[in-house]
């Protein structure tokens, strides 16, 4: 065999499972794959540390707002990639008596941000100032989020919950392999935002243990005086004196005018699943709610998972919906937003009525700037269920891999460069190939758009599941698919999260499929239709961590191999 035949071969090889799943008959049938079970109580999340300390505080007593608190800092500890202080996230929560809410605490642009302000004098994009440095920075929503939720509906003392991550970050926590890889890519850029004797840029290799003195100060300065001390306190004066520094524009102002919201959950129906969802300025909940419905009249079951059949019809909903998303939606304290009209039934049957089964409906002839993916990005989500019954879907970022890379070496942690989730300029694309409108525009003190869609999923009144994930403008179409692959496919929880994943938003108008996903029948299938096809460029499509509730009450986690996620519970 020459050298040629054989890579062949072992491509063909190494792509049989993925044919063996997209082929499955009845006949085949195998033992059914499951992620953990736990009689109680779960955490799913990045980092086995951060999921173990969730876990051990519902142990102590405490339930999952408690949880939050403890996975949350232990994830800006032991992650810091995405977990953070810098960020900001959305949480969804469905109590054991199935009242429901959720709490935004997305970063805010500063008050001295502007429309322009990441335009030249032609009036033409900077590139990079949006994503790289101080002036790429909201400003942080996480501690404020943490506290208000714990406070309200929390059991246990912040100090108490605080205590093992600080200790964590103390005694330090052990460099993974894939963390070793992410650190050494970023090292130089964090040099050159940071300085040379940047704390991330040191070398970091597998097995080395990082402890992070100047987080676990930071942290016990919060256990004691509270969520003020982040805001008004030394920390908000160090954070402030350091951003300036940088060329940053966040005041002491910004930071004690910071407040979460607790936002009314996005809530619509599909088939017999009751889906609550994040509202904006997240527009995870709206535009998966606008996908399912889109998607609620075909029958998917029959199809088959991942075939071109069902490619078809849900990239259909999806372009449908992300245009709908780019035009629509943004902050709801500074825009209108039609939320009951783009989640209408008539409206959504009617947007699906210039599918043609035998044709891709062509997104549009401009735009076609693929920019996805130019670096690595992430991300984080961890679902929660305590022994009480409390469900909590929670995702959180600083926007791209280590935010702005401006690290705050007195305080311990990375700075979010979610500014580049705004719309710089309408119809330019931002870090993830979305095109923003005037209702995502900046404007002092506004929140910029999010995908995030952490998603809780009642089935005939119970909670079903819990589900979330990383992914930029890929989270929400991950999270359609993992609730259809166990719904529609009745896969198990932990299937449903290793399925292989695809992805359109309308502009760039192409599908994206994870590598090796994608076998050549469907391929020749999809393209005979005129479907653009971004053939494995894009390693992997989202990081789902995710809990289903079994019918005997379990628990099962559904933890993503596709990263170093893992799941832990009693
Ligand atoms: O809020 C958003 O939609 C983005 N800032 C999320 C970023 C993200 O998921 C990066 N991860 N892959």
């Amino acid at each position: 065999m020459n050298r040629t035949a054989y890579i062949r071969f072992a491509a063909l090889l190494l792509s049989i499972p993925f044919l063996v799943f997209s082929c499955k008959t009845p006949t085949e049938e195998k033992e059914p794959k499951r992620g953990l079970i736990a009689e109680n109580a779960m955490v799913v999340s990045a980092r086995g540390e951060a999921s173990r300390i969730g876990v051990e505080i519902m142990q102590k007593g405490g339930n999952a707002f408690d949880a939050m608190m403890a996975t949350e800092m232990a994830l800006a500890v032991t992650f810091p990639f995405a977990g953070n202080l810098g960020g900001g996230g959305f949480a969804v929560y469905r109590m054991a008596n199935g009242d429901i809410g959720s709490i935004d605490y997305r970063e805010k642009a500063p008050g001295a941000a502007y429309r322009d302000m990441y335009l030249d004098e032609n009036g033409e994009v900077i590139p990079g100032l949006s994503t790289k440095g101080a002036l790429a920075s909201g400003v942080p929503g996480t501690i404020a989020g943490i506290f208000e939720a714990q406070s309200k509906f929390g059991k246990l003392d912040p100090k108490e919950i605080l205590q093992p991550v600080i200790d964590l970050a103390r005694n330090g926590f052990v460099v993974s392999t894939q963390q070793a890889n992410r650190l050494q890519g970023i090292r130089d850029v964090v040099r050159e935002v940071n300085g040379e004797d940047t704390f991330y840029g040191k070398e970091y290799n597998a097995g080395d243990t990082i402890k992070n003195i100047a987080l676990a100060e930071t942290l016990e300065r919060i256990a004691n005086n509270g969520r003020d001390e982040f805001y008004k306190g030394e920390t908000a004066q160090v954070l402030v004196n350091h951003m300036k520094e940088m060329g940053g524009i966040i005041t002491l102002e910004d930071l004690a005018s910071y407040e979460a919201v607790w936002r009314n959950p996005i809530v619509f129906d599909y088939k017999d699943l009751r889906v609550i969802s994040m509202a904006p300025p997240s527009s995870g909940g709206v535009t998966i709610g606008q996908i399912l419905k889109m998607v609620e009249p075909f029958d998917l079951k029959s199809m088959g998972h991942n075939s071109a059949d069902y490619v078809q019809v849900l990239t259909e909903a999806m372009r449908r919906a992300y245009a709908d998303r780019n035009y629509y939606l943004g902050d709801p304290d500074f825009v209108e937003i039609p939320i009951a009209e783009l989640l209408d039934d008539e409206y959504l049957k009617n947007r699906m009525e210039s599918f043609n089964p035998e044709k891709a409906t062509l997104s549009s002839d401009i735009a076609e700037g693929s920019v996805l993916f130019a670096e690595s990005m992430e991300t984080t989500h961890y679902s929660i269920m305590d022994a009480e019954g409390n469900a909590l879907a929670v995702t959180t970022t600083l926007n791209g891999a280590y935010g702005s890379k401006v690290y705050l070496d007195e305080l311990g942690f990375f700075m979010n460069n979610e500014m580049d989730d705004f719309s710089s300029k309408a119809g330019v694309p931002n870090m993830f190939g979305l095109i923003g409108a005037e209702a995502n525009s900046i404007a002092p003190g506004k929140r910029m758009l999010s995908s995030m869609t952490p998603t809780l999923v009642e089935r005939d009144g119970q909670l079903w599941m819990i589900v979330g994930t990383p992914g930029g403008s890929t989270i929400i179409t991950a999270v359609a698919q993992t609730i259809l692959n166990a719904y529609e496919f009745d896969m198990t929880m932990q299937e449903a999260v290793e399925a292989p994943r695809f992805h359109h938003q309308w502009l760039p108008d192409q599908i994206l499929f994870e590598e090796n996903s994608l076998d050549s029948t469907l391929l020749k299938i999809l393209t005979a239709k005129n479907y653009l096809i971004n053939e494995g460029r894009t390693p992997i499509i989202g990081s789902v961590d995710a809990i289903m509730v079994l019918p005997d009450g379990k628990l099962e986690g559904g933890a993503d191999p596709r990263r170093e996620n893992e799941a832990a519970g009693y």
